[in-house]
């Protein structure tokens, strides 16, 4: 929308482009001048029943979807993967949804960048396409690279704190980022929309692992602007191309709509409850109370984890640092 190249000092600012994102990328955004990328590119399945595959309704998808013939998939993929490496700032990110057809193309582009793959994720969705004689296909592919040079911001604790346990005794914040997310697409019945409109929720993730408040983010093929919205609901910039006119016409109205950081409420607040004495060094005092304490409870007839939790919270440090303190403890004092 504006003509305006977009530098690395580009602040608060939202810029649409109904334009090509090969041509527009060079034309708009300075190299190393973007914090993270979420995109989608077109499956480039059309003129085959691969689409049911995906379970897509096509009745449903809004009209003017441009796709990419299959003989060109390997060219675009390169072109555009060669441009997102450019504006990526050193450090910067990038995650790619892909279905499984044509991920070879998108693979072997990445690979003659000097991108580095982080994880190869697993989004595992629900409402897979039944069928009776073979598995049913239920999940797309998310590749989490990084431009290697800078510091990657990954913010570990920004969903769940280090030491939040889920009811069964499992680690929260562990669950959370293992590389197979059970995440429902987002259920919008009989409501016109984009082919694989990206859920909510998992945008949020990406957007919180991978950004901070004012960084910039990019997504070169905006579709419904589903990543668009919900960057700017958490606070981000935002630059991005649609080549479709239509469904940018109307897209774009909707976005209009959203107030930045509308959706800061939403996310799910981390309970991070660092010890208070953590980093503290033991003094000989503490050392012995400490050992005599776990004789206590262990003459008590209890358990070695439910001792440590005790402990945890008499002696407010982490588990570690008192399994160390009283080997130590015990070599050096007794
Ligand atoms: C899979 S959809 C993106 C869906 C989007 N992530 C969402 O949540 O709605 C891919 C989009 O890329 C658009 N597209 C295809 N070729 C393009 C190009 N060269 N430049 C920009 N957009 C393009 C298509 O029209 C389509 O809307």
């Amino acid at each position: 929308m504006r003509p305006k190249k977009l530098t690395p000092d580009a602040h608060h600012n939202i810029h649409f482009f109904n334009e090509d994102c090969i041509t527009g990328a060079r034309k708009h955004i300075a190299d190393n001048s973007v914090d993270l990328i979420i995109t989608d590119p077109p499956y480039g399945i059309n003129g085959n029943n691969l689409h049911l595959h995906y379970n897509r309704n096509e009745s449903l998808v809004v009209d003017g979807y441009v796709e990419v013939p299959q003989s060109k998939y390997e060219q675009f993929s390169f072109d555009w993967i060669k441009e997102a490496e450019r504006i990526l700032k050193p450090g910067g990110a990038i995650y790619i949804i892909s279905g499984y057809t044509n991920l070879y193309f998108i693979l072997h582009a990445l690979r003659q960048t000097k991108l580095k793959e982080v994880n190869h994720i697993i989004w595992k969705f629900s409402f897979g396409v039944f069928t009776r004689k073979k598995f049913v296909s239920s999940h797309y592919h998310i590749l989490y690279y990084e431009k290697p040079g800078g510091s990657r911001t990954f913010n570990v604790e920004s969903r769940f704190g280090l030491k939040e346990e889920s009811d069964k005794g499992r680690s929260k914040n562990y669950c959370d980022r293992e590389d197979v997310w059970g995440i429902p697409r987002q259920y919008k019945p009989r409501k016109i929309k984009n082919k694989n409109e990206l859920p909510d929720d998992l945008l949020k993730k990406i957007l919180q692992y991978s950004s901070n408040e004012g960084d910039l983010v990019c997504d070169f093929f905006l579709g419904g602007f589903s990543t668009a919205r919900v960057a700017i609901g958490l606070n981000r910039n935002i630059v991005g191309f649609e080549i479709s006119p239509s469904i940018f016409k109307q897209k774009i109205g909707e976005i209009e709509m959203i107030m930045p950081g509308e959706l800061l409420s939403s996310l799910n607040v981390p309970t991070i409850n660092n010890p208070k004495n953590q980093g503290k060094s033991w003094s000989r005092e503490e050392c012995v109370k400490l050992i005599e304490r776990y004789d206590e409870l262990k003459s008590e007839g209890k358990l070695k984890k439910d001792i440590m939790k005790t402990l945890q919270e008499e002696f407010k440090r982490g588990y570690w640092s008192i399994d160390k303190a009283l080997k130590k403890g015990k070599n050096e004092i007794l």
